[in-house]
């Protein structure tokens, strides 16, 4: 058969020009990124094709959470993809069924939608608004300041953060931003066409912030007298990576009230499929129908193939007692970064997080920091840290974000530190 497409030149190993190269004329360059061209990994490191190992500690932007290359995901893939990989949802199969019961047993009393991605898993949450608040003419979702939701024109209205929606104007109508952690501002933005509330339990991008118990317990409060939806969106921070499924039942963790404390729907990917594209949302018992047969759905979501993957990550997960792990070398992690802070002010500013959701908050000028004065101090940080061997994801201008796989071990953890210090030791003084 005649190729309708050439093959490709051989790339000669080693060569990261050559990768790159392909990138330069064939990727749309909408993403900026570092100088590194991966090839593999096995656990908590990634190594790149001229053989360098790298200690992860950003597992993919919170996604890797058994590490690379595990053996129960490769299991799973294959023994499923054996049975069937894909049936549409136009018909039922026990994997689907047994991933939503699993979820549900997690959050509480409710049923489950799948999709693909995080944004995606938010659309749903936004057309679950809609239909919640249709008979009365509610539309509007608020959403808070420095919030991420995602890229897709109605995830860009939510999101908080005018970079990403410069260029892509008219928004899409019924998205406002309040400022986070502010329950009186909140109340203040009501409107009559409001209809539900969005959040995420730790703003991720927006550069590490956890909810106070006092917030989330107050917007609950505010949505159960206003009549409005509360949504939360645990793309980033669920999955375990506090230390509790969800980032809100371990901030609520011995608080009054905290213990019966829930959302009204909640959106989760990432860390969900370990980095097998799948999404999902949660909706609580009583609007769990509210999105009826016919009103939504996506041809993936949810297949055979992505939910026997998704049960095998909870399965590992909860046998080899990952949430825990995440509280213990998180509270590791976390205490090591904070004595780096204090020995070194002039360039870590502050620690935030939770679990194995961290971030530092670098000083506003480190007059030391190499490279270009006009890239922003984090990516000339994080050119640093990859040129020492460790991945970290930048959040905004100022904050380095650690988001390692759950099973990361404590003597990782201690190397990731002194990769740190290596770094950072020379900026002070
Ligand atoms: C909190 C949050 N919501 C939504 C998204 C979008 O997820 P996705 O990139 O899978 O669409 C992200 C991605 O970083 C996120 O951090």
């Amino acid at each position: 058969m005649k190729d309708i497409v050439p093959p490709p030149p051989p790339i000669v190993r080693n060569d990261v020009a050559a990768v790159q190269a392909l990138f330069q004329q064939y990727v749309v360059p909408s993403y900026g990124r570092f100088d590194i061209v991966l090839s593999h990994g096995s656990g908590s490191y990634l190594y790149d094709i001229t053989g360098r190992r790298y200690l992860d500690l950003g597992g993919g932007i919170a996604v890797s959470s058994l590490g690379h290359a595990h053996p129960a995901i490769t299991e799973a893939l294959v023994e499923q993809s054996r049975k069937v990989i894909h049936t549409s949802n136009f018909y039922y199969h026990e994997p689907q069924g047994r991933l939503a019961q699993a979820l549900v047993s997690l959050i509480g009393p409710g049923k489950c939608f799948f999709c693909n991605s995080g944004v995606e898993a938010n659309e749903g949450l936004f057309k679950l608004a809609r239909k919640f608040g249709h008979d009365e003419g509610r539309f509007e979702v608020l959403t808070t300041v420095n919030s991420f939701h995602g890229r897709t024109l109605a995830g860009i209205a939510a999101t908080g953060q005018e970079k990403v929606k410069k260029g892509f104007e008219p928004m899409v109508p019924g998205f406002r931003q309040v400022p986070y952690n502010d329950l009186a501002a909140m109340r203040a933005a009501l409107s009559p066409a409001t209809a539900a509330i969005l959040v995420e339990g730790i703003q991720g991008e927006g550069g590490v912030m956890p909810a106070s118990p006092e917030y989330l317990l107050g917007l609950r409060q505010l949505c159960d007298e206003k009549k409005l939806l509360l949504l939360m969106d645990s793309v980033q921070c669920g999955h375990f990576r506090s230390g509790r499924f969800q980032s809100f039942q371990r901030i609520l963790e011995g608080v009054p009230g905290g213990e019966t404390f829930l959302p009204d729907g909640i959106s989760m990917a990432k860390a969900l499929g370990s980095g097998f594209p799948i999404g999902a949302f949660w909706v609580r018992a009583p609007y769990a129908d509210l999105l009826g047969a016919g009103s939504h759905g996506t041809t993936y979501g949810g297949s055979p193939l992505a939910c026997a993957v998704a049960l095998k990550i909870l399965d590992v997960i909860q046998r080899e007692k990952l949430a825990d792990n995440a509280r213990q070398t998180g509270d590791f992690l976390k205490t090591g970064l904070q004595q780096l802070a204090q020995k070194y002010p002039g360039v870590v500013q502050s620690v935030r997080g939770l679990g194995l959701m961290l971030g530092i908050e670098l000083a506003p000028n480190i007059p030391k920091l190499p490279g270009d004065p006009a890239k922003m101090q984090v990516v000339r940080f994080a050119n640093l840290l990859h040129a020492a061997g460790l991945l970290a994801i930048p959040a905004g201008a100022q904050v380095m974000r650690f988001l390692p796989p759950l099973n990361l071990r404590q003597s990782e953890a201690e190397e990731g530190l002194k990769i740190l210090e290596s770094v950072i030791a020379p900026l002070a003084g």
